[in-house]
């Protein structure tokens, strides 16, 4: 068999955030893939970068303080412990901000210029005058001008919709400064997609069986002039606009001061700017190795960033006299609990580290999703009742306890020897190697959820054989030590066998069977070849646990609220509750306030004379001289504590209350605030 060489990799997922679990899924099924071609003897570059560039970065980092470099390095300085944790073999991780990236880029932008393909046109943009900046469609929002909801972004409605530009929306505002945008006109370049050479190109490119079969025809529509649901017209492949004005956080377009490539321009030239940096660490020419007929290049990606993969960066590769991808692997959406769909402001459902922190084992993860993926892009739940069937049932219900069921009789008993395996069991593991073409195939096609579902099937016929031949009976019967050392054996050789078809799915416990085994790290060819009677393994220690339903609970407990602050409204807690009759207890009456005068000797009280409507007036003293001035209260109408038993006071006796607002602590809140009813309330009403 004559080794592949393969450069493979994952989306560039943008530096504005950690991985969430939609991210560990796509490096997830690309590390399986991988691999498992590694376990085939092929060579592969399996690369990642952080997506550096564009505003929404660059915006994010100015709200944090931080240079959009430094910003993106804090992000990148956190990747580490999500692709370690969960196995994630990338030979190198890179970034879009990169020499390289900014050297390939560049240069791919000038072979494109060469070919012809870059026009400019003068185009009117929204531009921020606060921030000296144009606009984001994203950054800009306002009134739907179908529906007329406000607060909408630029680009379409959320509550009707409607698809629009952002210079339709009514009294539009930038959502980054509040700003109204005004309209400004610049020059911008455009890939000239429109052009036939390219519409010939990527019609050929993308129909010609290579890509899976629902993405074809999903990119099949782009080529097509038709209607769309909304009734306006799609002209099919338009022109793309790859320029953004100063300032960008980007790479500067050669011989074009004050522009930036846009970010999804080179974006996805940061896939070969990481393959570069790898291949200059390792000393190798990466002109030469990407100009080898021989290399294979495939792209894991979700299905929101097909058109990218599939038109625009095919067609910058081709025209750019470049090798174009292989193939391009899109997948699905991950959802957690029953399509909750994961969103970025808001966080997941599954955090990667929370995981990895509560002594859950990547595997579990790696093993569940497998069970799931499949060659295409449907979107896969994680369930958590799901997911621990799946772990306790299959995992380590059917594969590990062959392991357990059998080693501790070989060590015991055997001193750690394996035996001679008679005719029944030679034909059991005959039934087992004869799988391994079947399911080669179907790692290879990606199709990880049958390939684990035969495996499982293996694993059933074991537990079926061991249930017949019951090594705990036979280890207690007189003359029966050949048949359990044989049965015991079978078990072992058929574990080994069952590990390797797992393999890709399961590296670390793996590596750990081969320990256990004593076989050094084994392949899929080796499945061919026996241990053979004689061979000695080692003392068997438990591998996997079991899921344990609290790691869930705790898992998606939401995190803990802080503690609410004891609600003390206007300063102080609510006196003890009362029932109507004590509060029909207080007289409450509408009064008018005749006469209103400061009072000699005192600072804080003023004087008044009330109209409650008994045909005399009352005499009332308030403390609210800070507050008032003694005319603007005279004429007013108030409320008045009618049945308050008259009070003797140095300058006199007050007849009764007026009622006023405070906050209790003065200084919180200061004032205080006289109630004043709404027009219309005479003197002496009552007020309940
Ligand atoms: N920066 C671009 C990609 C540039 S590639 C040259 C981007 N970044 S992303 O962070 O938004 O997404 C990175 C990858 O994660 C994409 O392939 C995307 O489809 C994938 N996923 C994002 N959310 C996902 C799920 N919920 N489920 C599965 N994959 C998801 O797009
Ligand atoms: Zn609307």
């Amino acid at each position: 068999m004559s080794q592949r060489r393969l450069f493979v990799t994952t989306a560039l997922p943008y530096a504005n955030g950690n991985f969430h679990i939609g991210h560990i899924m796509e490096y997830i099924q690309a590390d399986i893939w991988v691999r498992f071609q590694r376990m085939q003897g092929n060579e592969v570059n399996f690369v990642g970068a952080d997506d550096a560039h564009g505003a929404p970065i660059m915006i994010a980092a100015e709200k944090a303080g931080k240079t959009p470099q430094q910003f993106v390095a804090d992000i990148a300085a956190g990747r580490k412990p999500y692709l370690d944790g969960f196995h994630i073999s990338f030979d190198n991780w890179h970034s879009t901000d990169a020499p390289e990236n900014h050297q390939l880029a560049q240069q791919i932008y000038l072979d494109l210029k060469k070919a012809g393909l870059i026009a400019s046109k003068t185009i009117e943009q929204f531009f921020d005058p606060d921030k000296n900046m144009f606009l984001p469609d994203r950054f800009i929002k306002g009134q739907c001008p179908k529906c007329g909801a406000k607060d909408q972004y630029g680009d379409n409605c959320e509550v009707c919709g409607a698809v629009y530009a952002p210079t339709d929306l009514i009294n539009p505002y930038s959502a980054w400064s509040g700003a109204t945008p005004v309209l400004k006109s610049s020059e911008h370049f455009f890939f000239k997609l429109s052009d036939p050479r390219c519409v010939e190109f990527l019609e050929n490119w993308t129909q010609d069986g290579k890509l899976q079969p629902e993405v074809a025809n999903k990119v099949k529509e782009w080529f097509s002039v038709r209607e769309n649901a909304d009734g306006t017209i799609s002209e099919g492949l338009g022109d793309w606009d790859i320029s953004r004005d100063a300032p960008y956080f980007g790479i500067e377009i050669p011989d074009a001061p004050g522009k930036y490539f846009y970010v999804w321009l080179d974006a996805p030239v940061g896939y070969l700017a990481s393959l570069k940096n790898l291949l200059d660490k390792k000393g190798l020419n990466y002109d030469a190795y990407m100009t080898d007929p021989a290399l294979e290049q495939y792209h894991f990606i979700g299905k929101d960033i097909v058109t990218f993969h599939t038109l625009f960066w095919p067609a910058m590769l081709h025209f750019s006299g470049r090798k174009t991808p292989d193939n391009v692997f899109v997948h699905g959406f991950l959802t957690v609990n029953n399509g909750e769909k994961m969103s970025k402001s808001r966080g997941t459902g599954l955090d990667p580290l929370k995981y990895l922190s509560l002594g859950m084992n990547p595997e579990w993860l790696r093993y569940y999703l497998a069970a799931k993926l499949n060659a295409r892009n449907e979107d896969i739940d994680f369930n958590a009742e799901d997911f621990m069937a799946r772990v306790n049932s299959d995992l380590v219900g059917k594969y590990i306890n062959i392991a357990s069921r059998a080693a501790g009789f070989i060590s015991k008993r055997f001193a750690g020897q394996l035996g001679e395996v008679s005719a029944d069991g030679t034909a059991l593991l005959a039934s087992l190697r004869e799988q391994k073409d079947s399911i080669e195939q179907l790692y290879e096609s990606r199709e990880f959820a049958k390939a684990l579902r035969e495996t499982m099937l293996l694993a059933d016929r074991i537990n079926e054989y061991v249930d017949q031949n019951k090594p705990w009976v036979l280890a207690k019967q007189q003359g029966m030590d050949a048949r359990l050392h044989d049965v015991c054996t079978v078990c072992i050789e058929a574990f080994r066998l069952l590990t390797i078809y797992l393999k890709p799915v399961l590296p670390a416990l793996a590596a750990q069977v081969e320990d256990f085994l004593k076989t050094g790290s084994q392949s899929f060819q080796d499945s061919a070849a026996t241990l053979g009677s004689g061979h000695l393994i080692g003392d068997y220690t438990h591998l996997m646990q079991r899921v344990d339903v609290k790691q869930l609970d705790a898992l998606f407990e939401a995190p803990a609220a802080p503690e609410p602050e004891k609600l003390t409204p206007g300063g102080e807690a609510l006196a003890p509750t009362i029932t109507i009759d004590d509060f029909a207890k207080v007289d409450l009456r509408i009064a008018k306030i005749v006469n209103c005068e400061p009072v000699e000797g005192s600072t804080k009280l003023l004087r008044m004379t009330l109209d409650a409507g008994e045909g005399k007036m009352r005499n009332v003293f308030s403390g609210i001289a800070s507050a008032y001035k003694p005319e603007d209260l005279i004429g007013k109408h108030t409320v008045l504590v009618a049945n308050l038993a008259p009070r003797k006071m140095k300058f006199g006796i007050s007849e009764g209350m007026v009622l006023a607002a405070s906050h209790a602590d003065d200084k919180v809140q200061p004032g205080i605030y006289v109630l004043e009813p709404l027009p219309g309330a005479m003197p002496g009403m009552r007020v309940g």
